[in-house]
C-alpha cells in the first residue's frame, strides 16, 4: 500500500476524462497534443511481396479456410518474407522456430498493419496471439520518437490474469525498442505502478478489473491508445466484463483509434456490441462459421449420471496413465468449491493433482500453473479460469467433468489441448441435467466428423433448445431444431468403459441458468477493498 501512495496519492482527481498517469519523477503525463498525427497504415506503400496473381490468394484463401468480410481487404502475408519486418520481428520469428504464418497470421497482419478495425476468428491454438501483437510493434516502433512523453500507445486487454501474463510472455520473445508492462489483479500494485512510472511503457497488456482501478486512481492514462485488442473478445463482451470495458474504452480518448477483436468463438450476442467499438471492419474466420472445434481434438462424450462421474473420472485417469505417467491433464469441474472437493479426493487417492481457481491466492494460481507447465503437476483441477488462452505445451487430454454452461466455452476448454498441429483428446461427462446443451454439443461434434454418442442424441430430444442462459445480453435467438439428427452413428467406441447411465440424481438440472463466473478479472474494482481474487462472483456461488 505505501508504495502505490508512494506513486499515485494526490492525483485522483482526474478520472474519467482519459487524463492522469504518471511520468518519472511524479509528473503527471502530459495529454496528446490534439494535432498529434497517428500513423496506422503500415501496409500501404510498404515493399510488400505483390507478385501474388489474383488466383493464388484466392487458392490460398480456399485452402486454409479462410472466409472474409469486409471492403478493401488486403491479400494474405502467406511467408514470413512477403513483409518487410524489422529485424528484431524476423530474428524474433527465426529463433522460435517457426517456419511460416499459421492462417490466422497470414490474414490478419496485413489487415492490422494496414490500420483496419478487425474480428479475427480461428480455433483454439492457431496462433492468435502473434497475429496482434506482431502489429501492435510496428505501430509502436515508427511513431515512438513522436508519441512516447504521452503514455503507452497500445493496450491488450484480456480475461484472465494467467492468459494476461503469458501474453506478456509471447511478447518478451521479441526485443523491443519499448518497454511493455502487464497490469493484473491480485498481484501487488507497488511493481505494477514502478513499472508504469518509471519505465513508461508504450504497450500494457491488462485484465480489466486492475486496469480500471490505476485509470482511477491516476496512475496511468490511456489518452495516447490507438492500438487496441480484445483477446477473447466474445469474452470481453459478455456481461460479465462489459461495464468495465465500456469505461476503459471511454478513457481513450484518441480519435483514431485501431480495434482489433479476437477469439476461437463468436456467439451472435455479442456481434452487435462490437460493432459499437468497431469502424468499418473486416472480419476474417478461418474454418466454419458456425461454432467449431479444433478438428485435431478428438471429443468422447460420455452420458452418464451425476453420482457416477466420480468413479469414472477415476477410471479415466488410471487408462490415460498407464498409456505414459507423463501425460498432462486438465480436469474442468464447474465450481470453485467442487474444484477444491475433486482435487482433494484425487489427492487422497494418489493423483498428482493441484487446482487452479478464483479463491486462491494469485501467487498460489501462478505456482500451480507454473508446476503444471513443468509438468510436476500433471493433473490440473480447474474452473473455467483456465478455459481460455492458456497455451500449456503437451496437455494431451481435458476432461470435463461437468459440462460447461455454454458450447462456446466447451470449445475453448476442448482447446487447451490439441494445439499447433498436435493431436489431444477431449473426454466428456454429460448428464441430463445438461440436455438443454445437447444440441449445440451435437453441433459441434458433427462438424469435427466425430461419433455422436446415441445417449446423447436421445437427451437432445429432451432438451428443449439452448435457451442461451444468462451470458450474453440477450437471449439467443433460432432456435436448433428437435430431432433433427439421425442416430445412425456409433456409440461412443475406442474402448473407454461405456457404461452409460440414464439416470441423473436430480442435481445437474437443478442448475442455476445464471452463471457465476469464477474468478476473473471482471469485477474488481479500485473503490471496493477487495483481496487478491476478484471474483466478485464468489458470494454465493458455489453451486453445491
Ligand atoms: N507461425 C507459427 N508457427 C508455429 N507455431 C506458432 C506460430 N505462431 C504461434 N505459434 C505457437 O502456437 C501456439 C498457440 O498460439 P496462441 O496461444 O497464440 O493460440 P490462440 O489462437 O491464441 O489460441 P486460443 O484460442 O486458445 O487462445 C503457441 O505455442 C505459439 O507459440
Ligand atoms: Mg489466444
Amino acid at each position: 500500500m505505501s508504495s502505490y501512495r508512494s506513486y499515485g496519492a494526490g492525483y485522483n482527481n482526474n478520472r474519467g476524462g482519459g487524463g492522469g498517469g504518471y511520468h518519472r519523477n511524479n509528473t503527471p503525463t502530459p495529454k496528446p497534443p490534439a494535432n498529434l498525427t497517428v500513423k496506422s497504415d503500415f501496409y500501404t506503400g510498404v515493399n510488400v511481396r505483390s507478385d501474388y496473381s489474383e488466383q493464388d490468394i484466392t487458392v490460398f484463401r480456399e485452402k486454409e479456410g479462410i472466409t472474409i468480410r469486409g471492403s478493401n481487404v488486403p491479400p494474405p502475408i502467406m511467408e514470413f518474407t512477403d513483409y518487410p519486418w524489422p529485424k528484431s520481428i524476423s530474428a524474433g520469428f527465426s529463433r522460435q522456430g517457426y517456419d511460416k504464418p499459421t492462417p490466422i497470421q497470414a490474414q490478419g497482419w496485413p489487415i492490422a498493419l494496414a490500420g483496419r478495425d478487425m474480428v479475427g476468428i480461428a480455433q483454439t491454438g492457431s496462433g492468435k496471439t502473434m497475429s496482434y501483437i506482431i502489429p501492435a510493434f510496428i505501430h509502436i516502433d515508427s511513431q515512438l520518437n513522436e508519441r512516447r512523453d504521452y503514455g503507452p500507445m497500445a493496450l491488450v486487454l484480456a480475461p484472465t490474469r494467467e492468459l494476461a501474463q503469458q501474453i506478456q510472455e509471447v511478447v518478451n520473445h521479441f526485443q523491443t525498442r519499448f518497454g511493455n508492462v502487464c497490469v493484473f489483479g491480485g498481484a501487488s500494485k507497488g511493481p505494477q505502478i514502478k513499472e508504469i512510472t518509471r519505465n513508461r511503457p508504450m504497450l500494457v497488456i491488462a485484465t480489466p478489473g486492475r486496469l480500471n482501478d490505476f485509470i482511477e486512481s491516476g496512475i496511468i492514462s490511456l489518452a495516447n491508445i490507438s492500438y487496441l485488442v480484445l483477446d477473447e473478445a466474445d469474452r470481453m463482451l459478455d456481461m460479465g466484463f462489459e461495464p468495465q470495458i465500456r469505461k476503459i474504452i471511454a478513457t481513450i480518448t484518441m480519435a483514431k483509434r485501431q480495434t482489433l477483436m479476437w477469439s476461437a468463438t463468436w456467439p451472435k450476442e455479442v456481434r452487435t456490441l462490437a460493432e459499437e467499438f468497431l469502424q468499418d471492419y473486416i472480419q476474417i474466420n478461418v474454418g466454419a462459421l458456425q461454432l467449431h472445434a479444433n478438428h485435431n481434438i478428438t471429443q468422447i462424450v460420455e452420458v452418464c449420471g451425476d453420482m457416477e462421474k466420480k468413479e469414472k473420472l477415476f477410471s479415466l485417469l488410471t487408462e490415460i496413465v498407464k498409456e505414459n505417467s507423463e501425460n498432462k491433464i486438465i480436469v474442468f469441474a464447474e465450481t470453485k468449491r467442487k474444484v477444491d472437493d475433486l482435487t482433494k479426493q484425487l489427492r487422497y487417492s494418489n493423483w498428482p493433482a493441484m487446482c487452479i481457481h478464483g479463491d486462491k491466492s494469485q501467487s498460489e494460481r501462478d505456482w500451480v500453473l507454473k508446476e503444471f507447465r513443468s509438468g510436476k503437476a500433471p493433473i490440473l483441477v480447474a474452473t473455467d479460469v483456465a478455459a481460455r488462452g492458456l497455451d500449456v505445451e503437451d496437455i494431451k487430454y481435458v476432461i470435463n467433468f461437468d459440462y460447461p454452461n455454454s458450447s462456446e466455452d466447451y470449445v475453448h476448454r476442448i482447446g487447451r489441448t490439441g494445439r499447433k498441429n498436435k493431436k489431444g483428446t477431449a473426454y466428456t461427462f454429460f448428464t441430463k441435467g445438461n440436455s438443454k446443451q445437447a444440441n449445440d454439443l451435437i453441433n459441434v461434434l458433427k462438424e469435427a466428423n466425430q461419433t455422436v454418442n446415441p445417449k446423447l442424441l436421445e437427451l437432445s430430444r429432451f432438451g428443449g433448445g439452448p435457451d442461451k442462459y444468462r451470458r450474453y445480453g440477450s437471449s439467443r435467438n433460432g432456435f436448433i431444431p428437435k430431432n433433427s439428427y439421425n442416430s445412425g452413428r456409433g456409440g461412443g467406441g475406442n474402448g473407454y468403459n461405456n457404461s452409460y447411465g440414464n439416470n441423473s440424481n436430480g442435481n445437474g438440472a437443478g442448475y442455476p441458468q445464471k452463471r457465476k463466473f469464477d474468478s476473473f478479472d471482471a469485477a474488481s474494482n479500485s473503490n471496493a477493498k477487495k483481496p487478491y481474487y476478484d471474483s466478485s462472483y464468489s458470494s454465493g456461488s458455489r453451486f453445491n
